[in-house]
């Protein structure tokens, strides 16, 4: 009795759900299983993969798309199970744009890792099939990121917006930089590392890293305010040799950047630990305005062109989730 019901209800809502949503129900129901799953040393190995392969170019260093299609939204435009992944990536899907010379070089075993991997930077509970909205896919991409890079102009006039834009950055709101210029002889590579201690650094105050560099036992710390004078200081000051090394969280590092190195010297170094964001820029909930989302497109493009990939994923696999 139950059963025959249970039966009906799911006839029911294949006829109800139309053509599209029995298809995608179908094929999660019959697709293959990744081997990989939940394997953090595979998903390593499979981000390896990505980075190799070139996908980062349409999809960012981190999945967060850019010019290319998210793979961390809960968009997806075949479907999300393993299986629809798995021939998308092989080239299989007649309707794909993605390209499909991948399926000739990569092996079923590394598609699987990559999988994996796409599992450990997505963390959505509802997915959709669906088509991105415009932000995501730029028809000329050229002209797009000088449109990025007017919204970020406009965003620098005051420090409301910039705090506004910052807040609620994508993939980047748990990754801090340590920043140095390139005449620095001994590049820091690590909070670990002893040279820190006769170091001058900078950092700001309330966030994750005041302690962490206490507890690597870096003696001449520089304090820098979030919530008076210049936001960008402890950037500018890397700059201007008043301070040697800065520990910085990502969004800000990628803001003040793009704004004071236009001679590109500085390196920036992704901290391999996830920490919380600044206390003052936790994010407020609000919807970000379109110039805001495009600013903040453009910075991901920054922090990307100074070799950034977001903690979450240089800490993929070791303590995902
Ligand atoms: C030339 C640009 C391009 C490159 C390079 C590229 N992709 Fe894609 N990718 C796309 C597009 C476009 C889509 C959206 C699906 C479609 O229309 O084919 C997509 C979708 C995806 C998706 C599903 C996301 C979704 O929202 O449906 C995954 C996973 C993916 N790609 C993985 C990869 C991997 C792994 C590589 C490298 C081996 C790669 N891509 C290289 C363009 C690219």
């Amino acid at each position: 009795m139950r059963q025959g019901r249970r039966t009906i209800r799911l006839i029911m809502g294949l006829l109800i759900g139309g053509t599209l949503m029995s298809l995608s129900f179908l094929s999660a129901q019959n697709s293959p299983k990744n081997p990989y799953t939940g394997d953090a040393e595979a998903a390593k190995e499979g981000y390896a993969i990505f980075q190799k392969m070139g996908c980062p170019g349409c999809h960012g260093a981190g999945g967060g798309g850019g010019m290319g299609w998210s793979l961390i939204d809960c968009i997806w435009r075949f479907g999300w199970d393993d299986g629809t992944l798995f021939r998308l990536i092989k080239g299989q899907i007649p309707e794909q744009t993605m390209p499909r010379g991948f399926g000739d070089v990569l092996t079923d075993d590394q598609v699987w890792k990559i999988i994996a991997w796409v599992r450990t930077i997505n963390h959505c509970e509802e997915n959709v099939i669906g088509t991105p909205t415009a932000a995501t896919t730029a028809p000329n991409p050229e002209a797009e990121a000088q449109e990025q890079e007017k919204a970020c102009r406009l965003v620098a006039i005051n420090q409301n917006m910039i705090r506004q834009t910052l807040q609620a950055f994508p993939d980047y709101a748990s990754t801090y930089v340590i920043l140095y210029r390139d005449d620095v002889t001994k590049p820091v590579q690590s909070l670990e590392d002893p040279a820190l201690s006769k170091l001058r650094v900078g950092v700001n105050a309330d966030t994750p890293v005041v302690d962490l560099l206490k507890k690597a036992g870096a003696s001449n710390v520089v304090t820098y305010s979030l919530s008076e004078g210049p936001l960008g200081q402890v950037v500018t000051d890397v700059l201007d040799q008043k301070i040697d090394v800065a520990v910085v969280w990502a969004p800000l590092a990628g803001f003040f950047i793009w704004q004071s190195d236009t001679e590109h010297r500085l390196t920036a170094v992704p901290l391999a630990t996830v920490l919380q964001a600044p206390t003052a820029f936790q994010a407020s909930g609000d919807q970000a305005l379109t110039y805001v989302q495009r600013c903040q497109q453009f910075l991901h493009g920054v922090l990307e062109s100074y070799g950034v990939v977001p903690a979450q994923v240089l800490t993929a696999g070791s303590n995902s989730r």
